[in-house]
């Protein structure tokens, strides 16, 4: 691509970013703000020149609101690079992977990333259905490689589940966690891999029942999400906060979640099905649960 600037040779740490969808976005973004120097990497210019605006404008915000130092934020806001040449990971000291839930395009990904990266760089993928050891064949050093997995919008959300295959080196897992820590989120290992980790596994299981208990006519929407604020504290029900994932999204961790384990729990139910079946993704296209149809 020519129009974006060429990456300058890197003074602070440095990261690559490789996919610029909601998530790969925002993780740049946050390590722009705590001094890394950021190459973020998406084969579509579209998606590389909306994760940059979106970013821009909602750290912008912060500033407006006297929440962030102007020149903290135009410094940051500097730092990141954009490009469509995978060569632009070479350098950097941390690579994420951050592309679709897909495993063919997650291992021509790999494939590419291997070919330009650096021997010592490590690898995370921010995968929340795939665990690393169902991706390693395609990674060279599958020492080097392992989840990092973010939440969901990754400039606030401060989790970071760090979970280490069996192929994963002890210095791999060490380097994840100081790397999570140093862009300001909160680390947790996980000894080894389970589907869903830790807290898709408790809240995408919740959402299924919150869905089972309005399909059974027991609740309606707004008031099931009333009640699991209310008693449960969540800042967001559980349907507002499938429309902010995106229904497809929570469908497709559902689907692979029966896939891999077998356990009906995971099985998406009906009312969901039909809400993606008639292009109700959320909030980002066509409404959901709790946002108008577009
Ligand atoms: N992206 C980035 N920033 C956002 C945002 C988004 N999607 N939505 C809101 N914000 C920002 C606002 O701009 C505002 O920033 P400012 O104060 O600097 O202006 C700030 O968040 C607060 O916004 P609001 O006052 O409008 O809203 P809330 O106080 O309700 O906070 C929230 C928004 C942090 C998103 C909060 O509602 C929340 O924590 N929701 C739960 C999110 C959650 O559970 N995420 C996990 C999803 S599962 C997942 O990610 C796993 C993956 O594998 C699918």
């Amino acid at each position: 691509m020519s129009d974006w600037p060429e990456a300058e040779p890197a003074t602070d740490p440095t990261l690559a970013v490789v996919g610029a969808g909601a998530m790969g976005g925002q993780i740049a973004y946050q390590a722009a703000l705590h001094g890394y120097a950021v190459r973020l990497i998406s084969r579509s210019d579209d998606r590389l020149r909306s994760a940059s605006t979106s970013c821009a404008s909602l750290l912008r915000r912060r500033v407006e609101k006297g929440k962030l130092d102007g020149d903290t934020c135009e410094t940051a806001l500097a730092r990141v690079t954009l490009s469509s040449d995978f060569g632009a990971v070479a350098g950097a000291a941390t690579i994420i992977e951050s592309v679709a839930e897909d495993r063919a395009i997650k291992r021509e990904v790999y494939a590419r990333i291997c070919e330009h990266a650096d021997d010592t760089a490590i690898i995370g993928t921010n995968s929340s259905t795939l665990a690393s050891s169902l991706l390693e064949q395609s990674v060279t050093r599958s020492e080097r490689f392992l989840n990092v997995h973010f939440f969901n919008p990754a400039l606030l959300m401060t989790l970071v589940e760090v979970v280490p295959g069996p192929h994963t080196a002890e210095d791999t897992i060490l380097r994840a966690m100081d790397f999570a820590r140093a862009i300001g989120k909160t680390p947790v290992r996980l000894a080894r891999e389970e589907y869903g980790f830790i807290a898709n596994r408790i809240l995408f299981i919740a959402i299924q029942e919150a869905m089972r208990l309005v399909e059974g006519g027991y609740i309606s929407v707004e008031e099931c999400d009333l009640a699991v604020r209310n008693a449960l504290g969540w800042p967001m029900g559980p349907f507002e906060l499938s429309d902010l994932v995106g229904l497809d999204v929570v469908e497709a961790i559902l689907d692979e979640g029966f896939r891999q384990t077998g356990d009906e729990r995971w099985e998406p139910v009906g009312m969901l099905r039909d809400l993606v079946a008639r292009g109700r993704l959320g909030n980002k296209s066509g409404g959901g649960f709790t946002t108008a149809t577009a």
